[in-house]
């Protein structure tokens, strides 16, 4: 944003007076005192008016995207693969994800600039339930629904108890969903391997009571004022 764009979104003055404030040497930019109303201000730039620090509170702004497969739930990767970031290019704030999906799951995830709602919600404290239909291989028994429904163990860990409902019985699989109120690595992958079985798909379908619903692969939407509400009260 430019600088007199930014001191007057800050709420400190008009444009036209700010523009007058930088070309009598009142402005500094991290430090350094600016004549010229051009210069662009980033995130992490410090600006001074008369020596008082002046910052502009970004709207709250919160999003549900549908994760495509092959995308990394994260702002950059090291390797330049895909990440989400690039799917809300167009959000001119700077949203990240709540928590994070496996490179293949795709499925819902919420984006927001609201730090204090994303550390809520993906702190293990909070057991918000996440519904995730998975797709497997190998036989989903009785006694391996029950497995899963009362905990297994994943590697030094037993996993709390779940939901699981069988969707469909294929030949040599079969297609569930399962409802957790954790989120170890892997776990929905790693809880079907305990029993023997192998994800093939997983996709996320629902956090708590908000759905996935009909919203195509590599699309978002933003958060309607209950689901915002919704998410706050968890
Ligand atoms: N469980 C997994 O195994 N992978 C995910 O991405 C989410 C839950």
């Amino acid at each position: 944003m430019r600088l007199n764009r930014y001191i007057a979104a800050a709420g400190i003055t008009s444009r036209r007076k700010a523009d007058e404030l930088i070309k009598n040497g009142n402005v500094k930019i991290n430090g350094v005192v600016v004549k010229e109303p051009g210069p662009s201000v980033g995130p992490d730039d410090r600006v001074e008016v008369n020596g008082k620090l002046v910052q502009v509170t970004e709207k709250k702004v919160y999003l549900m995207l549908n994760k495509p497969n092959g995308y990394i739930t994260s702002m950059k990767d090291q390797a330049d693969r895909p990440v989400v970031r690039e799917l809300v290019e167009d959000i001119p704030e700077r949203v990240f994800p709540v928590g994070r999906l496996d490179y293949n799951t795709t499925g819902l995830l919420i984006m927001t600039n609201d730090g204090e709602l994303a550390n809520r919600l993906a702190h293990p404290s909070h057991h918000v339930p996440k519904t995730y239909r998975a797709e497997i291989s190998g036989v989903l028994s009785p006694e391996r629904v029950r497995a899963l429904r009362k905990g297994v163990d994943i590697g030094g860990y037993v996993t709390r108890p779940a939901k699981v409902k069988v969707i469909k019985h294929r030949e040599k699989g079969a297609i569930a969903e399962i409802e957790i109120t954790e989120g170890k690595n892997r776990q929905v992958r790693k809880m079907f391997s305990a029993v023997g079985c192998k994800v093939m798909k997983l996709e996320r379908v629902a956090m708590g009571e908000l759905y996935l619903g009909r919203l195509a692969s590599g699309h978002y939407r933003k958060l309607t004022r209950s689901e915002i509400e919704y998410l706050k009260s968890l």
